[in-house]
């Protein structure tokens, strides 16, 4: 089946052609992080806006980068939610005129829906697998049983893990979104050179806090500002970083040594880190663990993951009515429910 996909719930505008769920045509992503950089982070009429002037030029260039022609389209897949409305609706929007006017059925997908399977179309796992997904507004362990069959084993308490390193490169007067550059600095420096708090870990729980570190960063810089670029920044960074993926990994592992379950998927726009994809590479071959992470293009935001779970639904005749609307918040565990 050739699905077009779509995706506008945050700040990038994309567009895919994907077959079977599996072979990706076409990838385009436009984003509008250098729009929002300069308010310090996304403002929501600014992203409908821009969605709004790119959804027709991004659709058109996957089509020609995919060489499809718009009767060639079988099946259309959208992020229906989580996101902000304004954006997800002009996504939506276009997604349900292209299957009317080429009479083929389309499908809202969760965006998280895509993120979890976005490594399926590098290389397919076997249900069940765990998933931790780590993006700007997500920190969320899943039990994986199927399309549509997700139950929450641990989310964050307060800030998302990208949040959080967004918010600390605010801190440390870096640009948004300041998730990579922290990154990058971090390799520089020594992780062991700033205690920083590791919220939650030994709870007992699978969820997470991050709004601490964030308040331990702002205290720390208060008492000894930093300098960019500098040794001892990058030792924050560092610091930062390992703080992080201490909290990533323990809970992660407790998880899957808690249900026993034995596939591991790691997503979403954190999962491009540098340091969480070596230790989770360590922790799946301590536990024996079959470990997938997306290449880093996959990682954020685009269109393509979406046609893995959407041709699915798809192909098992499960498409969404043309009255159906987005959602701006949506549980992973009620996915399920809205299948028809
Ligand atoms: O999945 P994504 O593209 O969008 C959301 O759905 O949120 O994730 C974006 C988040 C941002 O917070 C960004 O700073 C973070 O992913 N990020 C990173 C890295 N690359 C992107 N965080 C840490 N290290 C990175 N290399
Ligand atoms: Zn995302």
């Amino acid at each position: 089946m050739l699905v077009l996909a779509i995706e506008t719930s945050c700040d990038e505008t994309a567009a895919a052609l994907v077959r079977d769920g599996r072979d990706i045509l076409s990838s385009v992503v436009s984003s509008q992080v250098a729009i929002h950089a300069e308010y310090g982070g996304v403002v929501p009429e600014i992203a409908s806006r821009k969605h709004l002037e790119m959804i027709s030029p991004v659709i058109s260039q996957a089509l020609r980068e995919a060489g499809v022609a718009f009767k060639e389209i079988e099946g259309v897949a959208v992020t229906r939610g989580p996101g902000l409305s304004g954006a997800l609706l002009v996504g939506f929007s276009a997604a349900k005129a292209v299957a009317c006017a080429c009479h083929v059925p389309f499908v809202g997908v969760h965006h998280i829906e895509g993120h979890l399977f976005a490594s399926f179309l590098e290389q397919p796992l076997e249900f069940p697998f765990l998933a931790l997904v780590v993006s700007g507004g997500h920190t969320h362990i899943y039990l994986v049983e199927g399309f549509g069959r997700y139950r929450t084993l641990g989310r964050t308490l307060d800030d998302a893990a990208g949040e959080a390193y967004d918010k600390s490169a605010k801190i440390m007067g870096l640009a948004y979104p300041g998730g990579a550059t922290i990154d990058a600095m971090a390799r520089e420096g020594n992780l062991r050179a700033v205690q920083l708090p590791r919220p939650l870990l030994h709870d007992g729980s699978l969820n997470f806090s991050f709004s601490g570190l964030k308040t331990a960063m702002l205290n720390r810089i208060a008492k000894c500002p930093v300098f960019i670029p500098s040794g001892e920044a990058n030792d924050l960074c560092a610091s930062f970083q390992e703080a992080v993926c201490d909290v990533l990994i323990a809970k992660t592992s407790a998880a899957l040594q808690r249900t026993g379950v034995k596939r591991l998927v790691v997503a979403g726009g954190v999962a491009c880190n540098s340091g969480l994809r070596q230790r989770m590479g360590i922790l799946a071959d301590e536990l024996a663990i079959d470990l997938r992470i997306p290449s880093p293009g996959l990682c954020g935001d685009n269109a393509a993951m979406l046609a893995v779970p959407g041709n699915h639904y798809l192909e098992h005749g499960l498409a969404s009515a043309q009255t159906l609307d987005v959602t701006a918040t949506w549980d992973m565990d009620r996915v399920g429910e809205v299948l028809p």
